[in-house]
């Protein structure tokens, strides 16, 4: 039974990952979750998953080489999958140096306890060992309007500390490739949109104020573009770039979905106006009238756009789910689950919400 180390896994993406690789392979693979459960870690993305006899969950943060390198130890791993980051760009503006610690420092312990735990004593490694990096489209900067796209072969060029702290992590990524021949990929994937994803973001934000009739904050112009990708379409890419991508590459992952801001709050708001049946006392709370237009982001890049044309060709990936589709599914979704938002915005989220936009 191969065995999965996950780090980061009670977070967004890592979650949605958990989640896929249960349904994909149930008792064929066992996977060892490790997260420090910071504000944006939560064990009840995990729900359900955590019953299961092949899930195992360990609270630890990845800059503790003593608690990673014990994991290694006890546990002979496979697979590694690592999620684990601070993630949100306007956190990294306000409090750069949390941003350099665990996403720098917390990729050179892992990647120094997978070395020390993998490696034979001729320098090679054993070949069922992989380390798969979840990075970011942003360590490639900002792109024009509508002209141009990343590719693997883009330079790097990140303008905020969060984007600089993931480009370290992926330089140093690279370096364990390079000079240790370290059996490992990247992937540097676009924006991410679907459940559990934690409303500091654009989207679940969006979708939490107008159901509260609160003010939806559109930085500067509105027209900054995203390229969307539904969750589980990365969670499957990232599977089948371990399994099947050539070790020692990096792959970008993105859907062709382009959109300004300022569309994407429009296409949430009629939606929201469509689902909702008349009955529902939140209806009546969501409005156009709700935009707000506010003070631009520091170093806002203007445009992501990935060229997703290298997965394609190697492994066959491309996304199964719209954004037409998958936009009313996260809808829908977190309509559903009121009580996950009402846990994850209480307390510390509030304060966070009220000094970032002086509410
Ligand atoms: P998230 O903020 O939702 O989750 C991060 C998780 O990491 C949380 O569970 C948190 O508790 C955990 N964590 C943070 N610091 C830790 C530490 N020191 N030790 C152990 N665990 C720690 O982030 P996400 O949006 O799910 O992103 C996951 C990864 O994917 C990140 O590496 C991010 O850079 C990358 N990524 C995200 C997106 C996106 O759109 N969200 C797109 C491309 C790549
Ligand atoms: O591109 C991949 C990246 O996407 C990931 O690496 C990051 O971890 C992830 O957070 C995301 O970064 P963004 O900065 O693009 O995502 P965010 O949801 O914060 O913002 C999306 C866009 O919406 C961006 O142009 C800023 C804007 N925005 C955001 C918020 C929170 C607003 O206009 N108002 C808001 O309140």
């Amino acid at each position: 039974m191969r065995t999965y180390l996950v780090t980061g896994g009670a977070g967004f993406i890592g979650s949605n990952y958990i989640h896929y690789m249960f349904e994909k392979y149930g008792d064929e693979i066992r996977i060892i979750n490790v997260d420090a459960l910071t504000y944006a870690g939560n064990l009840e993305n995990l729900k359900g998953v955590d019953e299961r006899d092949n899930y195992t969950f360990v609270k630890a943060d990845i800059c503790d080489k003593d608690a990673i390198s014990r994991i290694f130890a006890e546990n002979d791993i496979d697979r590694v999958v690592h999620f684990a980051a601070e993630s949100h760009v306007d956190r990294s503006i306000k409090n750069p140096e949390v941003f350099v610690k665990t996403n720098v420092l917390g990729t050179a312990v892992m990647l120094n306890c997978a070395r020390a735990a993998w490696e034979k004593e001729d320098g090679t490694y054993p070949e069922d060992k992989k380390f798969l990096h979840v990075s970011t489209d942003e360590v490639y900067g900002s792109l024009p309007e509508g002209n141009g796209y990343f590719y693997e072969t883009t330079p790097y060029s990140p303008h905020s500390p969060y984007s600089s702290s993931k480009a370290g992590s992926d330089m140093l990524v690279r370096a364990y490739m390079d000079t240790y021949h370290f059996p490992a990929n990247i992937t540097n994937c676009s924006n991410n949109y679907g459940p559990y994803q934690f409303p500091e973001k654009l989207i679940p934000l969006m979708i939490n104020n107008a159901l509260n009739g609160k003010k939806l904050p559109v930085y500067g112009d509105g027209k900054n573009v995203r390229d969307w990708l539904y969750v589980r379409d990365h969670a499957k890419a990232i599977d089948m770039v371990q399994e099947q991508g050539k070790l020692f590459e990096t792959y970008n992952v993105g859907g062709h979905n382009e959109k300004q801001n300022i569309e994407i709050v429009q296409i949430i708001i009629d939606t929201l106006l469509e689902i909702l049946p008349d009955s529902d006392p939140r209806k009546a709370n969501v409005s156009r009238d709700l935009i707000t237009y506010v003070e631009d982001r520091k170093g806002h890049d203007r445009r992501y756009a990935i060229a997703p044309d290298k997965i394609k060709a190697a492994v066959g990936w491309q996304p199964d789910t719209m954004f037409k589709e998958g936009i009313r599914l996260t809808i829908q979704w977190y309509l559903e689950h009121e009580d996950w938002m009402k846990n994850v915005t209480s307390g510390d989220y509030q304060k966070y919400y009220e000094t970032m936009y002086n509410v």
